[in-house]
């Protein structure tokens, strides 16, 4: 008996002493996290309240990607990131397509493949990276201000400036079409669409990114004429689903503007191919750049760039699953083209 109530008794200690430890290390999380993303939700006033509820956020994301990377047979991993614990309406800020500024595309869709023709080798490689080519920019960030679709469009355009300019790279003005291009479905940090903005640009032209530099809000146009520094001769979509056709772009045209459906999983992206499924069959509602693809362990990916800086992802750059639509990536593929 006196047995039966040691081991009870230890047993409940355990127990207590074992809540504790684990509130403990949740408060160490969390603390840990806030200083390693710079967070301080502290407001005198408000008792603690908003930092309760960006812990709760944070506590299940945290599990979640505990979970995730326990299981040895996903194909990414999810990381802790600056994202992690933002409520949905925060997070919004850093995305930037509303499905609202997609236009109806099909009909004017190309498909850029030589009438009739296959594409075959040597026109399509195997793989391609252009991650390091000394026309593709810099990763950037672009904040609290939901105008990715200004940043993937721009992107695209760099790199075809730079390429028809003996490799010269001129970073161009992302901000330009946040304040110019608010006449239609566009709206500045509110989001937008890509293919529109570049079409806008196409008469007046585009100024260099030190002409006109990126403010994260949105103000009045600034653009004059003589800040012309490249200008899109024709840009238009690649018929939706056709990974040939996009290959093709790719190689000769370059980087792809594109659009896809961000989720939690994708926030917190650290590496390998992200597969996740719970980003299909949605709205688009973040724009990204493609810029190459190749496989990995028997699984074909895109390599796309983002504009959350390089401290997310690999270095600012994520793989995705290639040939499945995945998160609708390969619905809105964009090319551009400067002379
Ligand atoms: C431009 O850069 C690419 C890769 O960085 C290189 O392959 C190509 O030869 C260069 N072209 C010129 C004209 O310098």
């Amino acid at each position: 008996m006196l047995l039966k109530m040691d081991f009870l008794f230890a047993f409940t200690v355990c127990a207590i002493v074992m809540t504790v430890v684990q509130g403990q290390t949740t408060e160490d999380d969390w603390r840990m996290y806030k200083k390693t993303f710079k967070k301080n939700y502290f407001i005198a006033a408000d008792n603690g309240r908003l930092d309760r509820i960006h812990k709760r956020l944070f506590v299940t994301r945290n599990e979640q990607i505990k979970l995730h990377n326990s299981n040895p047979l996903v194909n990414y991993r999810r990381e802790l990131t600056g994202f992690t614990d933002l409520l949905k309406e925060e997070f919004q800020k850093f995305l930037g397509v509303n499905k609202n500024a997609i236009p109806s595309h099909t009909k004017e869709a190309v498909s850029l493949r030589p009438d009739g023709s296959d594409i075959t080798d040597p026109d399509v490689p195997s793989r391609l990276d252009y991650r390091y080519h000394t026309c593709l920019p810099g990763i950037k960030n672009q904040g609290q201000c939901a105008a990715s679709w200004a940043f993937s469009a721009i992107t695209s355009v760099e790199f075809n400036r730079c390429r028809n300019n003996k490799n010269i790279s001129v970073t161009l003005s992302e901000q330009q079409l946040i304040d110019c291009d608010r006449g239609g479905l566009n709206k500045g940090c509110h989001g937008g669409f890509s293919m529109t903005a570049i079409e806008s640009t196409m008469l007046t032209g585009i100024a260099t990114g030190l002409q006109y530099p990126y403010k994260k809000t949105g103000g009045p146009c600034k653009y004059v004429a003589n800040m012309k520094a490249a200008s899109v001769k024709l840009c238009n979509y690649i018929e939706g689903g056709s990974i040939v056709d996009m290959k093709y772009a790719l190689t000769k045209l370059g980087p792809l503007s594109a659009t896809m459906t961000v989720t939690d999983s994708f926030a917190d992206y650290g590496s390998g191919v992200y597969d996740s499924n719970d980003c299909d069959g949605q709205d688009p509602n973040h724009a990204v750049v493609l810029v190459g693809w190749g496989n990995q362990n028997g699984i074909d990916y895109w390599i796309g760039r983002n504009s959350w800086g390089t401290g997310w992802g690999k270095e600012g750059y994520f793989l995705i699953q290639r040939g499945v639509n995945k998160c609708g990536i390969e619905s809105y593929p964009v090319f551009v083209k400067l002379s």
